[in-house]
C-alpha cells in the first residue's frame, strides 16, 4: 500500500478458508538471480462454505504456468492475489510454476541469499514471496521438498522433516528430497542450501527413542557451536521432565545465518537462527551472549509443541504461541540457573525488560492488546506486548492454578488441540477446564481481559495496622488508563503475591485472612478482581511492612505508598529476593525522579541513608554477586522517563542519573575496590550463573572505579582496566574492561578500541559489539556533550559498516535510537534529523528493520519542549515520503494520530 489509506486487517473479520491445501510438493531449482519453483498442491474445497474462486497470495514473484489436474487453465492476477475460477468441486491438483530472485531480496523475507548460501524466512507472510499459496496459518499441509543446486557452491541441502533421497545430477548439480510427515502452516516451511559445516550429537530421549541433533554453521565457526548444542540437549531433557513433551522428529537441525531480521525461527525440524544466538565461545561471547543462546535455543525448540504441533488460527492469536513459549523459555532459564537466588536474578532481568520495553509500548501510540484487534502490517506486531506481556499472562495463569495445575492444563491443551490451529481462548479454556474450582476457572471471562485490554493497570495499595486488635487491613485499588481505541477499561484479575515483613526486625509474619483458619504460611496470593477490595489479616503480632506483588506476580505499576523507612526494611529483609531488589529500585527511582523534577541546583541526587543501604547490600555476605550487581544498578533512563510520565527532558534525566552514578562511584569507592578484587572466578571460563554473577559484579565495580578515576584525574584504575582489557581470558572480562573505559571517556579508550577492532577483525558478531559499544556509550554531560552522537554518525562511514546486514545496522542505529536517549534526544534536533534520514534509507532496503527503528520516537508526546515539536516534525517528514513501506507507514501514522 503506498497511500495513507492502507488496508487494515481486523480480528473480527476472520473466516475459515474457502479451500484447504492438504499436501504440497515443491521443487526448487536454486539460482541466486532466478530460482525456479514448481509447486504441486492437493487442494480441496471447504464444503462448509459456498462455492467461490480460489485466491492465492503472492508477492514479488513471476508466475509462468498454472495447471489444474494437469490441464492449463486461465487465471487472473488481482493485486497481490492469483484468482482461479471454475475449479472442480472436491479435490484437485493445482500446479504452479514461478520464479523469484533470491539475490535481490534485501528484505530477508521469503527466499534470500546470505554469505553465498540460500535461506528462507516465512513467518509471518514470507512464503507468498516464494510461491502463490493460501499463506495463512490455519491452512496446514504435508510438505515434500526437492532441492536442486550446484553441488560445489551448495553442498548442504536442507528442508523440514526427513531426508528421503539424494542424487548427483548433470551439470555439476545435486539434489535432495525431504519429507515432513507433520502437516504444517506455510510459515513453518524452510530450506537451506549453502556451504556449511556441522556439529552433531545422537541422543536418546526418556521415552527411549533415538534422535539426531545437528547445528550447521560456516566453516570457521564450528568451535563456537558447543554451547548451542548443549543448550539444545538441555532443552530436550527439560521439556520432557517438566511437561512430559518429547521430540517428535528423528532429526532436529539448527542452522546459523548472519543476515536475519529477528532472533531465530522455529521452522519445523529446521530452526534457522541469527548467528548471534548460536555462536558462542569464551573468547568471542559474553556471559550475556551465552545466556541468550541458551534461552533462544530453548525458545525455538519449545515452539515445536507450542506453535508447531498446536499452531495459531490467525495472526491475531500470535501470543498463543509466543507468550506461552516465552513463558516456557523463562522457566527453562530459571531452572537451568539452579538455586532460588539465581532464579530471582533471572526473574529480575525478565521484569526489567518488560518494564523498559513493554510498559513504554503500552503507554504510547502502538499500545495494543496481547491479542490485537487490527493491524496493517503483521510484522509490526512481533512486539514486547505479544511476547513479554503475553508471557506474563501465562505466568498469572500458572500462579492462579499452581505448578501442577498448569502442567495438567498443558496436558489438556495438547489432548484437545494437537494438530490444530487454535486461539488464545482455546488455551485459556484448557488451563481452566483442567483446574475446576481454581482461582482461574471461577473468573475466566474476567481474566481474559488481559488478552483484550491494552495498557498497564495501575495498582494502588494502602495498609492500616491496628496494634490493639492486631489486625492489618490492606486496601487494593486498580485503575486502567485509556489507550488508542480503548478509552475505558474493565477491572483486570490481578494476582497479588504478598507477605508481611515485621517493621521492627524484618521477620516474616504468619498470614491469616479474616474468616479463614490459621494456615501458618508467610506467603500467599490475593486476587483483586474488582476496582478495589480490602483484605484483613488477623493475629498480626507486630506492625508489618507489606511486601506486595512478590516475584512481580502481575504486570502492573504498583504504588504501595511506602515510606523510605519501610522500603529500607524490605531492602534489608524481604524474604522475596525480587521484592528486595524492587525496594532498592523504588528508593533509587524516588531520588532520580525528585532530582529530575527540580531545577539543577547542585543538590546531590542521592542521600546518606540510600548510599549507606547500598553499602550494606554490597557487603552483605548472604547475597549473590549477580543480585548485588542488579541491585546496585540504577533504573534506566528510559524507565525513569516513563515514570516521569510527561514533560520528559531526556538530557535532564541523563544528567541526573549520571550524577547519581558518580556519587555511588565516589561514596562506595572502597567497596568497589573490594568487590572488584573479590569477584574473580578462579579456573577456566564457565558461563554458569554463579561465575557469571561474579564477573558481572566485578565489571560493575571496575566501571565505577574508572568513572570515579576519570572524574578525579587519577590514572591508576583506567590503567588497570586497560591491562585487564589486554590480558582478559574471556570476552566478558575483556568487554567489561573496554566498556568501563569507553563509558567513562577515559583516554585509554581510544587505543583499547583500536586494539579490539584489530584483534577481532574477522569476527562479525564481535565487530557488532564494537560498533554498539560506541554508539551506545554514555554521552558526556557538560562541555563534551555530543561526542557520542558525532561518533555514532561517523561510524556509518566506517569500512565495516553496512545497512544491509541487520545485526550491523542495529549495532549503530538501534544502539543510538533505542538505547541511548541522551545521545539521540538533542536540543538541536540533530538526532531526529539523522533518525528520519536513516529510517527512510533503511526502509528502501528492509522495511521490517526500518519499522523497528521508526519506533524510537513512539513516545514523542511525552517529551518536553523543544524535543516534542522537533520529534513530531521528524516523524511527519518520514510520513510524508510517498514510497514508504506499509510496515513503516503504520508506525509513523499511528505515532501522529
Ligand atoms: N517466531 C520467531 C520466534 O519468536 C520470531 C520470528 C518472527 C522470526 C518473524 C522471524 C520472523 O521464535
Ligand atoms: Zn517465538
Amino acid at each position: 500500500m503506498r497511500e495513507g489509506t492502507a488496508s487494515l486487517v481486523r480480528r473480527e473479520d476472520y473466516s475459515a478458508p474457502a479451500y484447504w491445501i492438504r499436501s504440497v510438493d515443491l521443487t526448487f531449482d536454486l539460482d541466486p538471480q532466478k530460482t525456479l519453483v514448481i509447486n504441486r498442491m492437493e487442494v480441496e474445497r471447504n464444503p462448509d462454505l459456498p462455492m467461490q474462486p480460489l485466491r492465492l497470495d503472492g508477492e514479488d514473484i513471476n508466475l509462468t504456468r498454472v495447471l489444474v489436474n494437469g490441464e492449463s487453465i486461465s487465471f487472473r492476477v488481482e493485486g497481490a492475489q492469483l484468482v482461479l475460477d471454475g475449479l472442480p468441486d472436491g479435490r484437485f491438483t493445482l500446479e504452479l510454476r514461478n520464479t523469484c530472485a533470491p539475490a535481490k531480496n534485501t528484505q530477508l523475507s521469503g527466499l534470500y541469499t546470505s554469505g553465498g548460501g540460500f535461506f528462507t524466512q516465512c513467518e509471518a507472510q514470507g512464503f507468498r514471496r516464494i510461491t502463490y499459496f493460501l499463506d495463512r496459518p490455519d491452512v496446514m499441509a504435508v510438505y515434500t521438498v526437492t532441492l536442486k543446486a550446484d553441488a560445489k557452491a551448495y553442498p548442504v541441502l536442507l528442508s523440514n522433516g526427513n531426508l528421503v533421497e539424494q542424487a548427483e545430477l548433470d551439470g555439476g548439480k545435486h539434489c535432495a528430497k525431504w519429507h515432513d510427515p507433520f502437516p504444517k502452516p506455510s510459515y513453518l516451511f524452510a530450506l537451506v542450501a549453502a556451504d556449511l559445516v556441522m556439529r552433531e550429537q545422537k541422543i536418546r530421549s526418556r521415552s527411549g527413542k533415538d534422535h539426531l541433533l545437528q547445528v550447521y554453521v560456516r566453516a570457521g565457526d564450528l568451535d563456537k557451536t558447543e554451547h548451542a548444542m548443549n543448550s539444545l540437549i538441555a532443552s530436550v531433557a527439560w521439556e520432557e521432565a517438566r511437561f512430559g513433551l518429547s521430540l517428535d522428529l528423528e532429526r532436529f537441525m539448527i542452522v546459523a545465518v548472519s543476515d536475519f531480521n529477528m532472533g531465530a525461527m522455529e521452522n519445523k525440524g529446521l530452526n534457522i537462527f541469527n548467528t548471534k544466538f548460536v555462536l558462542a565461545s569464551a573468547a568471542t561471547a559474553t556471559d550475556f551472549d551465552f545466556a541468550h543462546v541458551e534461552s533462544v535455543v530453548g525458545h525455538e525448540y519449545f515452539h515445536n509443541w507450542t506453535g508447531n504441533r498446536v499452531t495459531c488460527r490467525d495472526w491475531f492469536q500470535l501470543s498463543l504461541k509466543e507468550g506461552l513459549t516465552v513463558f516456557r523459555d523463562q522457566e527453562f532459564s530459571m531452572d537451568m540457573a539452579g538455586a532460588a537466588s539465581a532464579r530471582a536474578v533471572q526473574r529480575i532481568q525478565d521484569v526489567r525488560l518488560l518494564r523498559q520495553v513493554q510498559f513504554s509500548e503500552d503507554a504510547g501510540p502502538m499500545a495494543h492488546p496481547v491479542r490485537p484487534d487490527q493491524y496493517q502490517a503483521i510484522d509490526n506486531f512481533y512486539t514486547a506486548t505479544v511476547y513479554e506481556k503475553g508471557a506474563e499472562v501465562v505466568r498469572m495463569m500458572h500462579t492462579l492454578v499452581g505448578r501442577d495445575g498448569f502442567a495438567a492444563g498443558m496436558k489438556r491443551y495438547f489432548e484437545r488441540h494437537d494438530g490444530q490451529a487454535v486461539t488464545c481462548d482455546d488455551f485459556a479454556q484448557a488451563i481452566a477446564d483442567a483446574n475446576p474450582g481454581s482461582a482461574l476457572a471461577g473468573r475466566l471471562d474476567a481474566f481474559k481481559r488481559w488478552y483484550a485490554q491494552a495498557g498497564t493497570p495501575q495498582l494502588a495499595a494502602s495498609g492500616r495496622y491496628d496494634a490493639e486488635s492486631r489486625r492489618y487491613t490492606l486496601e487494593l485499588t486498580q485503575r486502567g488508563l485509556p489507550t488508542p481505541g480503548q478509552p475505558d477499561k474493565q477491572p483486570w484479575v490481578i494476582p497479588v503475591a504478598i507477605g508481611l515483613v515485621a517493621a521492627d526486625d524484618g521477620r516474616a509474619l504468619p498470614l491469616q485472612l479474616e474468616g479463614e483458619p490459621a494456615a501458618g504460611g508467610t506467603d500467599r496470593v490475593l486476587v483483586l478482581d474488582q476496582p478495589s477490595a480490602a483484605f484483613t489479616f488477623v493475629g498480626v503480632e507486630s506492625e508489618p511492612v507489606p511486601s506486595l506483588l512478590r516475584g512481580f506476580s502481575s504486570p502492573v505499576v504498583l504504588d504501595a505508598a511506602l515510606t523510605d523507612a519501610q522500603l529500607l526494611v524490605l531492602l534489608a529483609h524481604d524474604q522475596d529476593a525480587f521484592n528486595r531488589w524492587e525496594a532498592g529500585q523504588q528508593l533509587a527511582l524516588r531520588r532520580l525522579l525528585a532530582a529530575a523534577r527540580r531545577p539543577d541546583d547542585g543538590t546531590p541526587v542521592l542521600d546518606e541513608p540510600f548510599v549507606a543501604a547500598m553499602h550494606s547490600l554490597l557487603r552483605d555476605p548472604s547475597l549473590d554477586a549477580a543480585f548485588k550487581e542488579l541491585a546496585l544498578t540504577l533504573p534506566t533512563e528510559t524507565y525513569v522517563g516513563e515514570r516521569l510520565g510527561a514533560e520528559i527532558d531526556p538530557q535532564r534525566v541523563h544528567a541526573v542519573r549520571e550524577a547519581a552514578r558518580l556519587q555511588l562511584a565516589q561514596a562506595l569507592r572502597d567497596d568497589w575496590v573490594w568487590a572488584y578484587e573479590h569477584h574473580q572466578p578462579a579456573g577456566g571460563y564457565s558461563p554458569d550463573a554463579h561465575s557469571a554473577g561474579q564477573r558481572a559484579l566485578a565489571n560493575l565495580a571496575l566501571a565505577m572505579l574508572v568513572l570515579d578515576a576519570t572524574g578525579s584525574g587519577d590514572t591508576v584504575w583506567p590503567g588497570r582496566a586497560y591491562q585487564r582489557f589486554k590480558d582478559a581470558g574471556n570476552m566478558t572480562d575483556r568487554f567489561g574492561a573496554l566498556s568501563a573505559l569507553v563509558n567513562a571517556h577515559a583516554e585509554l579508550a581510544v587505543p583499547a578500541l583500536e586494539r579490539f577492532h584489530a584483534l577481532f577483525k574477522g569476527e562479525a558478531l564481535v565487530i557488532d559489539k564494537w560498533f554498539a559499544l560506541q554508539a551506545g556509550a554514555s554521552e558526556p554531560v557538560g562541555e563534551h556533550a555530543g561526542r557520542v552522537f558525532t561518533r555514532a554518525k561517523a561510524l556509518l562511514q566506517h569500512a565495516d559498516f553496512s545497512l544491509r546486514n541487520p545485526n550491523r545496522a542495529r549495532s549503530v542505529l538501534a544502539a543510538l535510537f533505542l538505547n541511548n536517549p541522551a545521545a539521540f534526544h538533542r536540543r538541536d534536533a540533530a538526532g531526529y534529523v539523522f533518525w528520519a534520514e536513516r529510517v527512510c534509507e533503511v526502509d528502501a532496503i528492509n522495511p521490517q528493520l526500518a519499522s523497528r527503528l521508526a519506533r524510537a520516537l513512539d513516545r514523542w508526546r511525552a517529551l518536553a519542549e523543544p524535543y516534542r515539536s522537533a520529534a513530531r516534525e521528524a516523524i511527519a517528514r518520514v510520513a510524508a515520503k510517498p514510497e514508504l513501506s506499509e510496515d513503516t507507514r503504520e508506525i509513523v501514522t499511528r505515532a501522529l494520530q
